[in-house]
């Protein structure tokens, strides 16, 4: 008997940063969250997945960075493969091989972009021709923030308010050309520790437990109107503020959840202070911080006070790397 035939496609995705985060989940089964969230799309960095179905495999194979994945990152790919299994009709399992340029699980979001490449490449392979919108809905079932990385520049994943999620979905703000001076600092920090808690489980803390939570859902309409107007009008004075007060904002919930999630090492709260007295010194808003559930620390600036900023904040003690790096494109198939 002929063997049949292996489907396979490879898709690249990169990280996102969150300007507003996502943190709290409304409905489980259909991965909604409670907010709408921002986010820069980042050049450079990226994962790179290639998914192949093969009849004749008893079981999923899963290899991430070069070593067989088991225990939870196993079952994540497993259960996002089932979900794509599904809606293709083809019940074959897979070989899945997913590398990331940068490290993983510190920080730098290596959700976003390998569930983005994953569903990507894995509804390539299926057979399943899917807009990006539909691919933002389909990957936010891997990971929230995957959602966003399907698009490039700058973009927002919509809440929503429908039942069903219809009107749940990522899509482009401004592509990655519309700013040319924004930069990204991204500090890496030493000794960043390896998550504990998936994010997926730490934001539902978040929810049970931070008395600061609803108050933080009431702020935010006001704070994703300010940011989508300040990216609309390339308005660093105003954004800047806004940014850090979103990422105040997030980590005072995180720190007032039961058991406390605490992200940030002594480095990266010397590089907060440090874009604080920055600002203060220069008068203006020069800069502004963020940081997702990890202690390395992203500082946009504008390109006339890179040098500045990137002078006074990488030599801080414990400040391993600096890159510099812009908003980039969003995913896209390779093969
Ligand atoms: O996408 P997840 O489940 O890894 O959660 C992402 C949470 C944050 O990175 C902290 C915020 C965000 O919007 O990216």
């Amino acid at each position: 008997m002929a063997r049949p035939r292996a489907f396979a496609a490879t898709y690249v995705a990169p990280p996102n940063i969150a300007l507003v985060k996502y943190w709290g989940v409304r409905d489980p089964e259909r991965a909604l969250p409670y907010n709408s969230s921002i986010s820069v799309t980042l050049e450079r960095l990226r994962s790179r997945t290639t998914v192949r179905f093969d009849p004749s495999l008893a079981e999923d194979r899963v290899t991430l960075n070069g070593s067989p994945a088991d225990g939870g990152p196993r079952e994540g790919v497993v259960r996002f493969l089932d979900r794509v299994r599904a809606r293709a009709g083809r019940p074959w399992s897979a070989v899945v091989r997913s590398t990331n340029n940068f490290p993983t699980a510190s920080g730098l979001a290596s959700s976003a972009s390998g569930f983005a490449a994953l569903a990507g490449a894995a509804t390539a392979a299926a057979g399943l021709r899917l807009t990006p919108r539909a691919l933002s809905q389909l990957a936010r079932f891997g990971s929230g923030s995957a959602a966003r990385s399907v698009f490039g520049g700058f973009v927002e994943w919509r809440a929503g308010t429908r039942a069903d999620g219809r009107d749940c979905y990522a899509r482009p703000l401004h592509g990655p050309g519309h700013w040319p001076d924004l930069v990204d600092l991204v500090l890496l920090v030493d000794r960043a520790p390896v998550k504990q808690v998936r994010s997926a489980d730490a934001m539902q803390r978040t929810v049970r437990t931070s008395p600061g939570y609803a108050r933080r859902l009431e702020e935010l309409p006001g704070r994703l109107r300010g940011i989508r107007r300040a990216l609309r009008d390339r308005d660093a004075e105003a954004l800047f503020p806004l940014v850090m007060e979103e990422c105040d904002s997030f980590r005072e919930v995180c720190e007032t959840t039961r058991p406390a999630l605490d992200y940030l090492t002594a480095t990266s709260r010397a590089i907060l202070a440090q874009v604080r007295t920055l600002n203060r010194a220069a008068g203006r808003p020069l800069a502004a911080y963020t940081h997702d559930a990890g202690a390395h620390v992203h500082v946009f600036t504008l390109e006339p006070d890179f040098a500045r900023v990137r002078a006074r904040l990488a030599r801080l003690p414990g400040v391993r790397r600096a890159l510099q790096v812009r908003p980039g494109p969003g995913g896209r198939r390779i093969d």
